[in-house]
């Protein structure tokens, strides 16, 4: 059966056809390149714990009336325990541990966790995860490998990521297991670093449209 922690990063995932992968090299960027995503349309904002500016931008982002902030790339319980003090709603993994599911269940907070071979999905669904990150996307097998998942976890939904564009992004959301993608490309670095959030909201219109 599936879990809370698993229902509430379905319910996330199903606020928008795409969440952005947000890398911030600058905590202050945060602010401006969420309220550009807002405008556009999109509310789940993914902020990577990449950079040492991570927690502060997911710290300003989380007062964004409306945002719904999450912290991506966590790869420890201490990852975790540090995004949820910073006000993280939720957080996605790349792949998963024993440390990374017990540190959510401890401390309440929906997590997004990754699978890309049948082992990791079954693993996952054991622990009552049916909503599952699927990265790398592209080089995992695509909608193909997805579409084959399909057929025998009738009972899992993905949100893939990893190499997704907004030229692809419709063959993923148009399989019934996928229930939004992620993505970096409406975050561009080059337009943060320009502070060109017009183009961003852009892009996020675009986007929320898919
Ligand atoms: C992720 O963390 O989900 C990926 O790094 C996003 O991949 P992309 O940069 O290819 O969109």
């Amino acid at each position: 059966m599936e879990n809370a922690l698993s229902k509430e990063a379905r319910n996330i995932c199903q606020l928008g056809p795409v969440v952005p992968v947000i890398v911030l090299e600058d905590a202050d960027d945060a602010t401006p390149l969420g309220e550009a995503l807002l405008a556009g349309g999109i509310k789940v904002l993914e902020i990577t714990m990449r950079t040492p500016a991570a927690l502060a931008a997911i710290e300003e982002a989380a007062k964004i009336d409306g945002a719904i902030v999450g912290a991506g790339t966590v790869l420890s319980k201490a990852d975790l325990l540090n995004a949820k003090s910073a006000g993280a709603q939720f957080v996605v993994s790349p792949g998963f541990n024993e440390d990374i599911i017990e540190a959510a269940k401890e401390a309440d907070m929906p997590l997004l966790p990754g699978a890309i071979t049948p082992a990791e999905v079954m693993t996952l669904r054991s622990a009552g995860f049916h909503m599952l990150k699927f990265f790398p996307a592209n080089t995992a097998g695509g909608p193909k490998m997805l579409q084959a998942f399909g057929s025998v976890f009738t009972d899992v939904s993905f949100c893939p990521t990893g190499g997704i564009s907004a030229a692809t992004a419709s063959d993923y959301l148009s399989l019934s297991n996928v229930s939004c993608v992620g993505g970096s490309w409406l975050a561009p670095k080059d337009q943060i670093a320009d502070k060109d959030f017009a183009a961003i909201t852009n892009l996020a219109t675009a986007a929320a449209a898919l």
